[in-house]
């Protein structure tokens, strides 16, 4: 463990630095709220360093986490007063103790280092913060570069977006680096866009729904649903099914489009359908929880052979056989309140050997899935062709950004 004596001894000096870097950012983004009411976390606060900073600059209502208890004693035995001290590792991994979007800001000063927090914690430090609310972070100059990716990706996914990024005093010994990085970015907001695009759904459904409630709610939306996507610029139905339309050639060499048994999962009022039977594709069949959705695909005409009303899930859908199906594609079902990780299983059985799995992510969901799919992966289940992000939805006020997967089915 390093102590604060050894931090000092070594001339550290960029508490103070990044500490005004997000009180600039505070002034610009909260202009009319007391720092006294802003709810600030120190990720990684160690001994309390940027506590004590933030204390100077007026803020009160700071809560420190860590994942060594002894740092955090250092920190209350000097007296720094966090309202909270949590110990706990910062990864990708949820931290049960802190609510999404619980913080208006949070700040993290010499702690992203690649050998302490790696860049995907960067995705759990957002979701503590409030949306509208600030993430700011000091990073070593060079290793800038190791990071960069990811706050790139979480940029171009319209997540955040950067308020600044300079240069700040790291070290003041001579033997010791003189700069290193601080950060200001900004968590962008979808709720009030979500909300205003799908009133009638909006936070209805999530992850611990029921299938009962996960279906009457599409029953309900089915009618308004094609309007409500469509306004909200929905864009990834075209782009998916090109997506598994790359692939497609590789892996049936022999077999014309129109022989290729497709299951479209989640399949709705049919856009899917739609996308695919323009690219040549003629058997595809539809899986849906919600009869009203499939009635809608159904008025419109969508070409499906066949219309299977039935969740999907861990358990086995009867209405199919296993390794029924060259491809199943699904646009927009796998989400939390939805198709859930379990589902994966059944999906693959679906599939014959050496068939496709083709489907969207939402940005924010990937880490919900990754353990599943890495662990078929891992045991030779299916392998992974190829992976991308696609277009979402082409409004300004909503995500930009989803990931399209495509893998490659080995053995049952
Ligand atoms: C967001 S919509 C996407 C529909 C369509 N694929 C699209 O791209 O527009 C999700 C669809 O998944 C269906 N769904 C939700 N949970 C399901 C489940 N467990 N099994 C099967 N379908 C489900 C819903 O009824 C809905 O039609």
């Amino acid at each position: 463990m390093i102590s604060s004596q050894e931090i000092g001894a070594a001339g550290a000096c960029f508490h103070k630095p990044l500490a005004e870097c997000l009180d600039v950012a505070v002034n610009e983004v909260f202009p009319n709220i007391k720092k006294t009411q802003l709810k600030i976390l120190d990720a990684g606060a160690g001994t309390g360093p940027i506590g004590i900073e933030l204390l100077k600059l007026g803020y009160t209502d700071i809560h420190a986490l860590d994942i060594s208890q002894e740092m955090l004693n250092i920190a209350k035995e000097k007296g720094v007063p966090y309202r909270r001290f949590i110990c706990c590792p910062l990864t990708e991994k949820k931290i049960d103790e802190l609510e999404t979007g619980e913080f208006d800001a949070l700040i993290s000063a010499g702690t992203l280092i690649k050998a302490n927090v790696r860049p995907e914690a960067l995705v759990e430090m957002i979701r503590i913060v409030k949306t509208g609310g600030l993430v700011c972070f000091s990073l070593r100059y060079n290793e800038v570069d190791d990071y960069q990716p990811k706050m790139t990706e979480l940029e171009e996914a319209g997540i955040w977006e950067k308020l600044s990024g300079k240069k700040i005093p790291y070290y003041n010994r001579e033997d010791m680096p003189s700069y290193g990085f601080g950060f200001v970015m900004a968590i962008r907001t979808y709720e009030a866009s979500y909300k205003k695009y799908f009133p009638d759904t909006y936070e209805k459904i999530g992850k611990d729904s029921t299938h009962d409630e996960v279906r009457q709610l599409y029953d309900e939306w089915a009618v308004k649903y094609d309007e409500q996507i469509g306004a909200a610029g929905a864009a990834f139905h075209k782009p998916l099914s090109d997506y598994m339309n790359s692939f497609v050639k590789e892996s049936f060499p022999n077999t014309p489009k129109d022989q290729l048994k497709i299951l479209d999962a989640g399949a709705g009022t049919g856009p899917i359908g739609i996308e695919l039977d323009k690219l040549g594709y003629t058997c595809v069949h539809a899986l849906d929880i919600s009869e009203e959705m499939l009635n809608v695909a159904r008025q419109k005409g969508v070409p499906y052979k066949r219309f299977i009303c039935t969740a999907l899930t861990e358990k086995r859908v009867c209405e199919v056989e296993t390794g029924e199906f060259d491809i199943v594609i699904a646009a927009g079902a796998l989400i939390m309140a939805n198709v859930r990780p379990e589902a994966l299983v059944e999906i693959v059985r679906m599939v014959k050997k050496g068939g496709l799995v083709c489907f969207s992510l939402r940005y924010n969901e990937v880490d919900h899935y990754e353990p599943k799919m890495t662990e078929l992966e891992k045991e030779g289940i299916w392998e992974k062709l190829g992976s991308k992000k696609i277009p979402y939805f082409n409004q300004e006020d909503m995500p930009s950004y989803a990931y399209g997967f495509t893998y490659k089915v080995l053995k049952k």
